[in-house]
């Protein structure tokens, strides 16, 4: 498909652009441009473009508003000290976006579409890739049912967009560790659902869980399984990882009902490098508790592409804390995460090839 630039004639200036970017915070600001593209079952995909940033005008009967027909994804553009613009493994993003379409019984997107509207854009708004810190261009691709009709059945019309938006750390706190709350009451996704789809409605989901644990001090929720609540699946919003004394890296294995994190599949591969074995397993609730009462787990990280490695510091069940590490951040959870930035900003040697220029 064909992203052509319809440019904005009213950017915005750029002391504004400036006065934004000192302090962007998370998804909070948005640049001049994003793109589109319309499918339709007769025609396919068409009108695809990159256009001036804007709201859209819906149907009140539009099927997203009633049924959720959605999906998205995150990535992140890094700008390198010599100025150039890099994708963390975008394509990635792309395959997994077909994948959440397909369950969502939405229009594939062809990955060279999907990394053609994300370069595009980007490259429209490459003023608004941040230069400094661990600042970056938070890219938010999504796909929704905008065929104005009230029966339930897949979309005939369905809008394509992406958006971007300069960011800094997920948590207010930026790297500090955070607070986890596990969840006993509700559980996000279960066998044969939308779980490893990424869909608005697991985040919608969510948010009940995630009010709990802010109730209770807590930045994120766990959530365990759906059918016996034993097993561990993921926060909120991002994946989780264990280390233990005897340097195993240990993430809950993919059970069909987790996301599959770009960060959290190239943490696998990074392990090897710090002498630690990667390992995707079940991993139980009790397991853990007693694996941090013991002192056997060692430290405990959220890891996704708007978290990147962030540490946690203290987990929450009902009445009792158990904390990790001292409620500190661990030396390996510090490096893995020095690491993956050094190489998504471009100070360490991309030997995978996980970086793409735009
Ligand atoms: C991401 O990590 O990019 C996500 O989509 C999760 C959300 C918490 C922002």
């Amino acid at each position: 498909l064909p992203f052509e630039l319809r440019a904005n004639p009213r950017p915005r200036s750029d002391a504004e652009r400036a006065a934004i970017m000192a302090d962007p915070g998370f998804g909070l600001n948005f640049t001049d441009h994003m793109a589109v593209a319309t499918w339709t079952s007769a025609d396919g995909w068409h009108d695809s473009a990159i256009v001036p940033y804007g709201p859209f005008s819906i149907d009140p009967a539009t099927a997203v508003l009633h049924y959720a027909q959605e999906v998205f994804e995150g990535l992140k553009a890094y700008q390198h000290a010599d100025g150039s613009v890099w994708l963390f493994r975008p394509e990635k993003n792309a395959e997994r976006f077909v994948r959440s379409a397909n369950r969502l019984a939405l229009p594939v997107l062809e990955p060279d579409d999907f990394l053609g509207s994300i370069e595009a854009l980007v490259a429209a708004d490459a003023a608004w890739v941040p230069s400094t810190g661990e600042q970056s261009l938070y890219l938010r691709p999504f796909m929704f049912a905008s065929e104005a009709f009230l029966g339930v059945r897949a979309a005939r019309r369905v809008t394509y967009c992406c958006i971007a938006s300069p960011a800094g750390p997920y948590f207010a706190g930026g790297v500090n560790p955070v607070k986890i709350w596990v969840s006993m009451t509700y559980t996000r996704a279960a066998s044969g659902g939308t779980g490893a789809a990424k869909c608005g409605g697991n985040y919608a989901a969510s948010l009940i869980a995630q009010q709990e644990a802010a109730e209770h001090g807590c930045d994120q929720v766990m959530f365990a399984d759906a059918a016996e609540h034993q097993w561990l699946e993921e926060l909120g919003g991002m994946n989780v990882y264990l280390i233990t004394a005897d340097h195993e890296l240990i993430t809950p294995e993919l059970s069909g009902s987790i996301l599959e994190g770009v960060t959290r599949d190239s943490i696998l591969d990074l392990a090897k490098e710090f002498g630690l074995t990667p390992v995707e397993r079940r991993v139980s609730v009790p397991e853990l508790l007693e694996g941090i009462g013991s002192g056997f787990v060692t430290e405990l990280f959220a890891c996704g592409t708007a978290a990147v490695i962030t540490p946690i510091g203290e987990l929450h069940l009902r009445d009792d804390v158990y904390t990790v590490a001292g409620g500190g951040t661990g030396e390996i959870t510090t490096a893995l995460r020095n690491t993956l930035l050094d190489i998504q900003y471009g100070r360490a040697e991309d030997s995978r090839g996980w970086l793409t220029r735009v």
